[in-house]
């Protein structure tokens, strides 16, 4: 077989080739890493030779694996070639095309598994994607055009993702007449800049992926050069993860095992340190503590488990724990907030809404989560911080989140997983940004909620009422505001007490300083979602009239209301009929290109799924709409 068939060779294994491989694989350490370089670099074939040289189990299979390759079901194949397709599988899942191919290798030291992403300025999102689990990174360079921009752009991810271990390959040597000036001159470079963003270790290997040189041996066309050949050096890098042992203990609880009321084991994998029956422990966010009963495990009780491994702990007293939670040593707890500084790289086509409410999934727990308007973006080329109000596909930046209730974590300098979240979009589903915990704010945490002694139920019977939100949601020149000064008339008529929020009118005050971009009008409509929710506490029943043209807000605006409060009204009026009726004008202007942003033209509205009530405006009057809305609150 050639080099080149080798490295894209993607056939999936077979079974009983997996069990024999397994077998005799399966006592040797793992090393995941990843190479960062663009083709003309010669990844590819420094990949394949090192899949090559190797010397694979199976002649006729070198196993280069794609993640989603076939999967038999073996148990072995459930026990290792889980490894390769973690992370991105998950991520597939959230509906992301990511273009990382994971293969699979083995030496008769070590096995590994080599993410492969594309080096287009692009593919960021595939790079962090990739490099989210390794535990080295091999860095590229052309030896002929030494550091480049993308060489920076792939330092500093791999330095931002936290891998220990950085390999600088200095290919194509062969081409340079294996110069040793050339190679130190390159080094040198490296070196300076790699410690400007804080990368103090590295080792710089001189190869050439062509013609093998210093790939499994060291070669003779390099005598100046004393270090390691590629392939001995990942074989010995140290994988133990003695940071994460000599931490304090901590384990996310991923499922609670309750198979009778005999037994309630807390399964997870430890994230650091290490536990033993007695030892005594807290559970996280309540700050309950026990002490651990046993370390579960298929061959038999153990006395001692460590970072890294899966295991399920049973405690000695019966406390609250459950999914997503985090049980750590007793005298060491970890931190728990709901406000966080975070570097955040924006993965989704869609940019980035600040005010939005998005799924953050950190370990096992999920919550929800907002992201203010971000501090800064960074230029990954020249790391210049950017101001900037948004972040778009592939960029990266900081910004503060805030997430709905308390969650324990560590920063992500600490502990990967305690400290790396995602962001998934709550419509779409899809995962739109990797993030990684700073530290937490303690804003929050000083302002506590006032008891007042005349409460939401107090009030509404003062007014003999039940508070309610009526939203219209529509189109501009829908008839919302029409529509909604009726409904008002009728119910102040019946003596309710209520109030009509419009959207023209609170944008003269409230939201005076808020446009039409997608991101003012998330704002627009959580802070009018704020304004409801107090007027609602107030006893009041609350009509609203803004064209509000995101599921997403409407959504998080219900949710902020008691069950049932919340009335979804769509003024279903057709693009066609609004911009004939065109009372302001304003669908004149945009068509003629003179408004920028307006909804039904330039900006997107998205209908509702399942409104309490549609209103076909083209077949009843506003009277009629407002008496079937009103029938709808008081039947
Ligand atoms: S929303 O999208 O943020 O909910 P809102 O209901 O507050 O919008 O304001 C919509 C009103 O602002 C429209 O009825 C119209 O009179 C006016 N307007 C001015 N510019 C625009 C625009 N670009 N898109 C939509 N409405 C606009």
């Amino acid at each position: 077989m050639t080099l080149q068939e080798s490295t894209y060779k993607t056939d999936a294994l077979i079974a009983e080739d997996i069990d024999a491989y397994l077998e005799a694989h399966q006592h040797k350490t793992m090393l995941r890493f990843i190479t960062c370089g663009s083709v003309d670099d010669g990844k590819s074939t420094l990949i394949g030779r090192l899949l090559y040289d190797s010397k694979m189990i199976f002649e006729d299979q070198l196993a280069a694996l794609e993640s989603d390759s076939k999967r038999s079901g073996t148990q072995g194949e459930e026990i290792d070639f889980a490894l390769l397709v973690d992370g991105l599988a998950a991520e597939r899942e959230q509906g992301i095309t990511i273009d990382v191919a994971y293969r699979f290798f083995a030496t008769e030291k070590r096995k590994f598994i080599v993410a492969d992403t594309p080096g287009h300025e692009q593919y960021t999102r595939n790079m962090v994607t990739g490099a989210s689990t390794a535990d080295l990174a091999v860095i590229l360079i052309d030896a002929r055009k030494g550091v480049l921009v993308q060489t920076r752009r792939h330092s500093y991810l791999v330095q931002l993702l936290g891998i220990r271990h950085v390999v600088l390959a200095v290919n194509k040597m062969d081409l340079v007449g294996y110069d040793q000036a050339t190679f130190d001159r390159i080094v040198a470079e490296y070196r300076a800049f790699a410690e400007s963003i804080g990368i103090t270790e590295f080792t710089a290997i001189p190869i050439s992926g062509f013609k093998g040189d210093n790939i499994t041996t060291s070669s003779e066309n390099t005598p100046w050069y004393d270090g390691p050949a590629l392939l001995p050096l990942l074989e010995s890098v140290e994988v133990e993860q003695s940071r994460e042992l000599a931490s304090p203990f901590r384990m996310q609880v991923q499922w609670v095992n309750r198979p009778n009321l005999d037994f309630r084991g807390f399964a997870g994998m430890i994230a650091s340190g290490q536990v033993r029956p007695g030892d005594a422990v807290r559970v996280l966010p309540s700050g309950k503590t026990s002490s651990i009963a046993r370390i579960v495990s298929l061959e038999g009780d153990r006395d001692l488990a460590v970072a890294g491994e899966s295991v399920t702990l049973t405690l000695n007293d019966e406390i609250d724990c459950s999914r997503g939670q985090v049980i750590v040593a007793a005298q060491s707890p970890l931190e728990v907030a709901d406000q966080f500084e975070s570097t955040l790289v924006w993965m989704d086509e869609h940019a980035l809404l600040p005010g939005r409410a998005y799924w953050l999934k950190i370990g096992t727990q999920t919550v929800s989560a907002t992201v203010a308007e971000p501090k800064y973006e960074v230029n990954v080329n020249t790391l210049e911080h950017l101001a900037c109000k948004t972040l778009d596909l592939n960029a990266i930046g900081v910004a503060n989140i805030t997430t709905d209730r308390e969650i324990p974590f560590a920063p992500y300098e600490e502990n990967r997983d305690l400290g790396g979240f995602i962001l998934i979009d709550k419509i779409t589903n899809h995962t739109v940004a990797a993030g990684m915990i700073h530290f937490a704010l303690r804003r929050a945490q000083n302002i506590h909620w006032q008891a007042t002694d005349i409460g939401r139920e107090h009030h509404a019977s003062m007014k003999h009422q039940k508070p309610a939100v009526l939203w219209l949601t529509g189109l501009s020149g829908s008839g919302k505001s029409t529509i909604a000064n009726i409904v008002e008339k009728k119910l102040a008529r019946m003596n309710r007490h209520t109030f009509l929020l419009d959207g023209d009118n609170v944008r003269h005050g409230l939201n005076k300083d808020l446009g039409f971009t997608e991101a003012d009008r998330v704002e627009n409509i959580r802070r009018v979602g704020e304004v409801a929710k107090l007027m609602t506490d107030a006893g009041l029943i609350v009509i609203t009239a803004f064209i509000s043209p995101f599921r997403s807000e409407r959504e998080m605006v219900r949710g902020m209301m008691q069950p049932g409060e919340f009335v979804e009204v769509f003024v279903d009026t057709p693009l066609e009929v609004a911009e004939t009726r065109d009372v302001k004008g304003l669908y004149a202007k945009a068509r003629a290109g003179q408004l920028k942003n307006f909804t039904g033209i330039d900006s997107p509205y998205e209908h509702p799924e399942a409104p309490e009530l549609r209103i076909d405006t083209t077949e009843m009057s506003p009277e009629e709409a407002a008496d079937l809305i009103i029938a709808r609150l008081i039947p």
